[in-house]
């Protein structure tokens, strides 16, 4: 079966990238991306492609390039789920936030929402893509939906989680590590599964599109987070015995990273891990084990999560203890705020946590990242509902400016490791803060040892 018209229900960050690339390397294939959203899908279509609602580095030029000739954005739904072969669900799947499984298991209300809509609209056979992330045997679920109160269409599921990495969304997706696709052993889903490796196989080879059974695809994805997430807070845990002993975790990681069987990657100690997917994805899997009265797997992975709070706890509580346990009405400079550098996606970000943490304290925070609005670190904290959203905005101040925002602080803390925090003239930020001025890099990103020559007080993590 050759496809011709492909659907993406969910203009987000996954949605929109990965289907970007698709219309790029599949120009003979018509992409139309819907959303519920009106707001996003406007600025999708945003006349500048500098506007679009997502930034990801490489993004804005292939949008430009394959907008309009076969990349479309639309909030008509049911137009797309009709014409489309192929059917992406990719929408958000966050922790639940009340009900059974609340503050732990997927929330999977949006993708009930697009499996009825699917069985509602479909007249002829589709095949349905799990873009989302999923618990292991969502598909079930969606199958059960569509086969019963579909119009007597076939469906054919399947599983193809995404592995991009936010920050290098568009490098990842050009080159990907491996593509998965999970589908259902009979001649059908083997069609299906056929099907979406030939839109694949337009840029990637043959040997990186792994093909499985649908489960071992759907635990595929939350097994890979949770070893990812698992290898940050592994080092992050060392990091805070290096703080005992003398040790440096610098050193210690890139000892044990030659190590081929370990290897250098993720093993950079920090004020914790952030984004969208870890976190949710942990809890999910911990929630999926309890509920199969598998205690001692749920136990064993939560305690990624308890040392990732852990962390950002123990870096609030840092600056607190060294600035003379007291910052009220200090002035403490945030640089970054997004989870990761090169996004400006603030989910989960730790920089919330810390900030939400200092101004318990009472202390003024004043930020600047170069990609996050005011509006969404305000939203940020006013999701966390810990105080009013007046009184957040008294104690949040933002910058367009690093040397604004540093500008008479007692301390700087590095929350996010943008790449220009390290070219900054921090002679000029020295002389302009408070005096002794100190510095938490919480990404262990800045030279300690020219801030010490400056006459800085540099407190990194891990050393
Ligand atoms: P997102 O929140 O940025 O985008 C989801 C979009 O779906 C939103 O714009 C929302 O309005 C839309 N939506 C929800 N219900 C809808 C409906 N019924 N009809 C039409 N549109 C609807 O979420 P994001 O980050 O793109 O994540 C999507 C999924 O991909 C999640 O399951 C996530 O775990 C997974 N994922 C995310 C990665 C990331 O780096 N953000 C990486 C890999 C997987």
């Amino acid at each position: 079966m050759k496809i011709t018209k492909i659907c993406c229900i969910g203009a987000g960050y996954v949605g929109g990238p990965t289907m970007a690339v698709i219309a790029q390397k599949c120009p003979d294939i018509q992409v139309t991306v819907v959303d519920l959203n009106e707001k996003r899908i406007a600025d999708w279509n945003d006349p500048n492609p500098e506007n679009i609602p997502i930034y990801e580095p490489g993004l804005s030029e292939i949008v430009a390039e394959a907008r309009g000739r076969n990349l479309f954005f639309s909030t008509d739904v049911d137009k797309a789920i009709d014409e489309a072969e192929m059917i992406f669900i990719s929408v958000n799947t966050p922790t639940k936030t009340y009900g059974k499984g609340k503050g732990m298991a997927a929330d999977l209300k949006y993708i009930e929402l697009c499996a009825r809509q699917i069985a509602r609209v479909a007249k002829q056979n589709k095949i349905v893509v799990e873009k989302s992330t999923l618990p292991v045997r969502t598909a079930e679920a969606i199958k059960s939906i569509l086969d019963n109160t579909g119009n007597g269409v076939q469906f054919q599921i399947l599983s193809n989680p995404e592995f991009l990495a936010e920050g290098t969304a568009v490098a990842d997706l050009l080159s990907p590590d491996r593509i998965l696709i999970g589908g259902d052993i009979t001649e059908e889903g083997q069609e299906a599964i056929n099907a979406l490796v030939n839109v694949y196989a337009n840029w990637v080879d043959k040997e990186r599109i792994l093909t499985t059974n649908v489960w071992s695809s759907e635990l595929s994805k939350l097994t890979a987070n949770a070893f990812l997430a698992q290898r940050i807070s592994s080092i992050n845990a060392m990091s805070e015995l290096c703080e005992k002993t003398g040790a440096d975790v610098n050193e210690v990681a890139r000892a044990i990273g030659m190590d081929s069987r370990i290897g250098p990657k993720f093993l950079k100690a920090s004020v914790g891990f952030g984004g969208s997917c870890f976190q949710k994805d942990i809890l999910n899997l911990v929630y999926i084990a309890k509920s199969y009265g598998l205690n001692e797997v749920a136990d064993y992975w939560e305690q990624v999560i308890i040392m990732n709070d852990h962390q950002k706890r123990r870096f609030s509580n840092k600056i607190v203890q060294t600035l003379y346990n007291t910052v009220a009405d200090k002035k403490i400079a945030f640089l970054g705020w997004a989870f990761k550098k090169d996004t400006n996606d603030t989910r989960e970000s730790a920089a919330i946590y810390v900030a939400d943490d200092l101004i318990n304290e009472q202390a003024k925070i004043s930020v600047y990242d170069p990609k996050v609005s005011r509006a969404k670190m305000q939203a940020d904290l006013n999701y966390l509902e810990t105080r009013s959203k007046e009184e957040n905005n008294d104690f949040l101040y933002t910058f367009n400016n690093a040397y604004e925002a540093c500008k008479g602080a007692h301390a700087v803390a590095v929350l996010t490791e943008w790449d220009e925090f390290r070219t900054y003239d921090w002679q000029k930020i020295y002389d302009s803060m408070h005096k002794p001025a100190f510095i938490f890099d919480g990404r262990n990103i800045l030279d300690s040892k020219h801030l010490e020559s400056i006459g800085f007080v540099y407190n990194g993590i891990g050393s």
